[in-house]
């Protein structure tokens, strides 16, 4: 008699347990909810929430951003292609925030960030650069020194399983001004010719923003597209009342 009252009061432990555990807050802890759409709140809660949003969160299945990993991007130019491989971009968890504003009964989003950016990694690089044939390869490395990267985000609204609902995200759109200086630095552009190699390194730099429309373009969206899917995986896992304490428009 006893024992089957312990078990039953167990039992009821376990499954109150289970129970508040499904009903438990999904968002982590940086994630500071706003209580209106106000910027000024926005822009609060995205510098709250940068840095252990870039770290990763793979409870939740969402990836680091910083540092993100490119394993392999080739990129083709007029007359030379270019891979990037065993590449690492660091730098977006220290992102100043500008500007943050929502409209959501409009489905926008809006997002716009001064940062500092360093890409680093290995690169082959086959064609013609400047009149020179070019068979280069070796180490890279991209310094992009306050960029600002506005981004215009479509979003929607889902439901999951569980019938609770969360932000989706549409389409994006961006810009990318370069900034005040990007700096590159690589090696064996042209194979066993230092002194050209470097002569046309110094050129690429002493033209670096001709020289980044053309190449920065592919990284850039490349990044972006990371960091968007990012967000996704992010939206995917936390509903939209752990995000924003403001009722959610009919959809
Ligand atoms: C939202 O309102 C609650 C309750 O009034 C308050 O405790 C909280 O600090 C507010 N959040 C923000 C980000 O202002
Ligand atoms: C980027 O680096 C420059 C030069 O080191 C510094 O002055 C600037 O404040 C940095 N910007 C950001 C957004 O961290
Ligand atoms: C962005 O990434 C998705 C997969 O996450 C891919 O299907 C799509 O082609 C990519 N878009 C661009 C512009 O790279």
């Amino acid at each position: 008699m006893c024992e089957r009252y312990v078990f039953v009061v167990v039992l009821l432990a376990v499954v109150t347990s289970f129970v508040s555990d499904c009903s438990a807050k999904i968002a982590p802890d940086f994630i500071h909810p706003c209580n209106s759409t106000e910027p000024a709140c926005l822009i609060k809660a995205t510098i709250d929430a940068i840095p252990g949003f870039a770290k990763g969160l793979p409870s939740l299945g969402v990836p680091s951003l910083d540092p993100f990993v490119i394993d392999e991007l080739p990129i083709q130019l007029p007359g030379i292609k270019v891979t990037f491989y065993e590449g690492k971009v660091t730098g977006l968890k220290k992102c100043e925030v500008l500007n943050v504003e929502a409209y959501l009964e409009k489905n926008v989003f809006i997002l716009e960030v001064r940062c500092n950016i360093t890409i680093k990694g290995k690169y082959t690089a086959v064609g013609r650069l400047l009149l020179f044939p070019i068979n280069g390869e070796g180490d890279c490395k991209i310094k992009i020194v306050n960029s600002i990267i506005k981004l215009n985000i479509k979003t929607k609204y889902f439901k999951d399983t569980e019938n609770r609902d969360h932000f989706g995200i549409k389409s994006y759109r961006y810009t990318f001004d370069y900034g005040e200086k990007i700096i590159y630095t690589i090696t064996n552009l042209f194979k066993g010719n230092p002194e050209l190699s470097n002569t046309v390194l110094q050129f690429l730099n002493e033209n670096w923003r001709v020289v980044t429309e053309e190449f920065g373009k592919p990284v850039v969206d490349y990044a972006l597209n990371v960091t968007v899917s990012t967000a996704k995986k992010f939206f995917d896992a936390v509903p939209y009342d752990e995000l924003l304490y403001v009722p959610i428009p009919k959809y």
